[in-house]
């Protein structure tokens, strides 16, 4: 089967896109990395992708409007015959039309147990309120904010003695972890959005989509 041909957004260090380059590395996996574009030309993740072989590229959104910037991000990504988006620390708010032409082919990761903590500052938030559990979420683009069907979340404890930084590396932890399985998934082609919710098929029991860990 043709594996799906996935570009990754990013705008920063790119860890979670290394982690997908990763699991793509192995030509079993059913998605492949065809390009990574960053509006940052500075970007530790551009020179990663370039050091891997992989298409990495630059649009600037600086000096331009956001309709702008979008339509030569579409480009780009039509170029590279992109089939399905993955952000990956990706820092720009998208407009619903591009949001729209994405629709269902298009992932992003959060770092905390969405719908709660959306935005920035997640960590500092949770500690802040004393939150016994945090983690990450892999969930569908929409056009609002850190909003859309989820597909995989991994919970993570938060320690007393926790700073933003020992949290955000434990969560990261769980970060690689989610978003190569919710890529293989959408390589698969198992994951069905209904309404706000997205059915895995084909999982033996609801708990594939809930890693506390699992594995
Ligand atoms: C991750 O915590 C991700 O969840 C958030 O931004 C961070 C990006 O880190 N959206 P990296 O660039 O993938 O290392």
């Amino acid at each position: 089967m043709a594996r799906l041909r996935t570009a990754v957004l990013v705008s920063g260090r790119g860890s979670n896109m290394a982690a997908l380059m990763e699991a793509c590395a192995d030509p079993a996996f059913p998605a492949e990395i065809v390009g990574v574009i960053s509006n940052n030309r500075d970007a530790a993740a551009l020179q990663t992708a370039t050091d891997a072989g992989i298409p990495a590229l630059h649009v600037e959104h600086r000096g331009r409007s956001r309709e702008d910037f979008e339509t030569e991000l579409h480009d780009r990504l039509q170029d590279l015959e992109a089939g399905f988006l993955c952000n990956a620390g990706f820092m720009r708010i998208l407009t619903a039309g591009f949001v729209d032409r994405w629709l269902d082919r298009h992932l992003n990761i959060h770092p905390s147990l969405l719908p709660a903590y959306k935005g920035l500052h997640v960590h500092e938030r949770a500690i802040a309120d004393g939150v016994r559990f945090s983690g990450c979420t892999v969930h569908f683009v929409r056009a609002e904010m850190d909003a859309g069907p989820i597909v995989v979340q991994a919970a993570v404890p938060v320690h007393g003695g926790d700073t933003a930084d020992s949290l955000a590396a434990r969560v990261l932890q769980a970060e690689h972890r989610i978003y190569p399985l919710a890529l293989r998934w959408a390589g698969e082609g198992r994951l069905r959005v209904e309404g706000q919710r997205v059915v895995v098929d084909g999982a033996e029991d609801e708990t594939a989509a809930l890693l506390n860990p699992l594995r």
